[in-house]
């Protein structure tokens, strides 16, 4: 089984991104490890712990980050509700935390598992933070799937902006300029025909197993929201997505890389994923602004299209 690390701000759809590698026979989850972003990392915490007791797993549930690397943290639990979980009261886990800080334990695994991947499902802070900490550790790193992003220019916080990278575009702009190797996993994958739509809800449901009715209860604020924000029906699951892309790479049927830079500064496109679709970067009489990008960072690998029956 391939040794993985999941980075996450748990809260709805990433409860089920996390369900999906805890029950899976392709990878072994060396640790989870949590970030402020949907809720407080406190929460975010609590919501690993009790998905992965769900789950009948042990795997190290490591606390990290409590807010992006610069200003304020900004959550959406308007989404995914207060608790990030639906509001549907859930018991707290009676599994501990791990002890010691995600960063450390991110650097940890990465230097001692050969061949492992990071999927990050929330803000960069924690990546960016263990990058710094010991930047060799990009090289080590074998996958390195980021659910976040709008490579279309469509995000879903601001008309630039995808919220993983809006919360913390600075530790988003660290981490693509690592040199780790990148798949992004984009918003825009995770709309339309990818949406688990009514009928698909009632089959997952039909299980009438605790972990099935979970997946979708935890969902509930999450899809009345995406409808109000959308006008979509359905349960839109992001992170489960790129779960499903790290577990079995076939889902991308259409991938290419290219410069990725991220904004930091501009009020009005901050946290955009801005995508040298082109290849005009390399343009020396472009190089006034990505001369940075093409100099340092590694190229992204984005997937365009989801192989949407194989992840259903
Ligand atoms: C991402 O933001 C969060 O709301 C989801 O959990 C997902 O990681 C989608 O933009
Ligand atoms: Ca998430």
């Amino acid at each position: 089984r391939r040794p993985i690390l999941i980075d996450t701000d748990t809260a709805s759809d990433d409860a089920v991104a996390l369900i999906m590698a805890l029950r899976s026979s392709r990878v072994e989850v060396k640790a989870i490890t949590t970030v402020a972003g949907n809720v407080r990392v406190e929460q975010a915490t609590r919501n690993a712990l009790f998905t992965v007791e769900l789950c009948g797993a042990e795997v190290p549930v490591f606390s990290g980050a409590a807010k992006p690397l610069e200003g304020e943290l900004q959550t959406a639990d308007w989404f995914h509700g207060q608790d990030g979980l639906g509001d549907h009261g859930y018991a707290p886990s009676v599994h501990a935390t791990a002890s010691g800080d995600a960063v450390d334990a991110i650097v940890a695994a990465v230097q001692s598992t050969p061949g492992i991947e990071i999927i990050t499902l929330g803000p960069l802070t924690n990546l960016a933070l263990a990058l710094e900490r010991c930047p060799t550790i990009a090289h080590s790193i074998s996958r390195c799937v980021v659910m976040g992003g709008a490579p279309c220019c469509e995000g879903n916080v601001t008309p630039a902006a995808e919220f993983n990278i809006w919360v913390d575009p600075e530790a988003a702009r660290a981490v693509f300029a690592s040199g780790a190797p990148i798949e992004m996993i984009g918003w825009q994958l995770a709309r339309f025909d990818a949406v688990l739509n009514e009928r698909e809800i009632q089959e997952v449901l039909a299980f009438e197993t605790p972990l099935a009715e979970f997946a979708i209860r935890a969902n509930s604020t999450a899809a009345t929201a995406y409808l109000a924000q959308t006008g979509e029906t359905g349960i839109s699951l992001p992170d489960p997505v790129a779960m499903a892309v790290l577990l079995d790479p076939k889902l991308k049927l259409e991938v290419s890389p290219h410069y990725v830079a991220i904004e930091c500064k501009s009020d009005l496109t901050r946290g955009m994923t801005v995508v040298d679709r082109l290849g005009v970067a390399a343009d020396s009489r472009n190089s006034v602004v990505w001369s940075d990008v093409t100099q340092r960072d590694q190229k992204v690998e984005i997937c365009w299209k989801l192989d949407v029956p194989g992840w259903k």
